[in-house]
């Protein structure tokens, strides 16, 4: 079994988090680290806690109690953007895109935060922009999941499917060059074609060093991509280790594949 090991130094590192919504308890002392490339799958029932974590680390409303770290950096009192700064992007369960905006405005909007050397470069190229930047071939190969709405970049987001608005929120992610990504249910909803991509390029993000976590209901892809296995139940982590040994688990299968 892996351990959550409390290291500053990691990616991402959560301490202790507590959260309530009007005094009940959603996340009660939640602690795990990270390493540099790993994928973690965030597993468990509705209502378990997942969205809540992701959004308390993400900086969309602070914990209760606790502390939240990227790369290094103490970001919990930090609002959202600057911990975007700090190396950090994420999706939504359900999209959220400025529905007015082409689909190239809001890549180019979510890029404004990047640095040099970024995906930017090959979002720019198959957009058909100019870049600043240099070429990162390992990033050039999530394209393909990128290709639906790169082929639709002067549609308005709102008038995108719902499985293109989260390939959209995907590339703005991206965009971004984050080096911690966290993707809630991104595949929900998705063509299963779309899934094969978006599979391969959470992939090849893996291999290029970005530290992916990802909420995920499809244990198929789970096992196909994480490393790790975090299972929360009522707002604690019940077990945490390799993918396999968390997936076979008597209780974790009585509680959640059982169920
Ligand atoms: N912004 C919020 N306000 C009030 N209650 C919330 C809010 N967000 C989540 N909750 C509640 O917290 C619990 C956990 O929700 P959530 O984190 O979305 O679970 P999961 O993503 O694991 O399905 C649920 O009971 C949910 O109703
Ligand atoms: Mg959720």
């Amino acid at each position: 079994m892996v351990q959550s090991v409390h290291n500053p130094a990691s990616p991402l590192t959560v301490r202790d988090i507590h959260k309530s919504f009007a005094g009940i308890h959603v996340l009660n002392g939640v602690s795990f680290s990270v390493e540099p490339g790993t994928v973690t799958a965030l597993v468990g029932s509705n209502g378990a806690g997942k969205s809540t974590l992701i959004n308390v680390m993400a900086g969309v409303f602070p914990a209760d109690q606790g502390e939240v770290y990227v790369n290094g950096r103490h970001v919990t009192a930090q609002a959202m953007h600057e911990r975007v700064a700090a190396g950090f992007m994420r999706t939504f369960q359900h999209p959220r895109v400025f529905r007015s905006f082409t689909v190239a405005r809001c890549i180019d909007f979510a890029h404004a935060s990047a640095q040099e050397e970024t995906l930017w470069y090959s979002l720019g190229q198959a957009l058909g922009f100019r870049s600043r930047t240099r070429q990162r071939p390992e990033l050039d190969m999530a394209i393909p999941a990128l290709e639906p709405i790169l082929a639709k970049q002067d549609a308005q987001a709102g008038d995108l499917s719902y499985g293109e608005q989260k390939l959209l929120m995907l590339a703005q992610a991206l965009a971004t060059d984050s080096s911690v990504l966290f993707f809630d249910e991104l595949c929900a909803g998705l063509e299963p074609a779309m899934v094969d991509e978006v599979r391969a390029c959470i992939r090849l993000l893996a291999q290029a060093q970005r530290t992916i976590v990802f909420v995920e209901h499809n244990l198929a892809l789970v096992k196909s991509l994480a490393d790790r296995v975090i299972f929360l139940h009522q707002g604690e982590i019940f077990r945490d280790g390799a993918t396999d040994d968390v997936l076979q688990d008597d209780e974790v299968i009585k509680l959640y594949l059982g169920q």
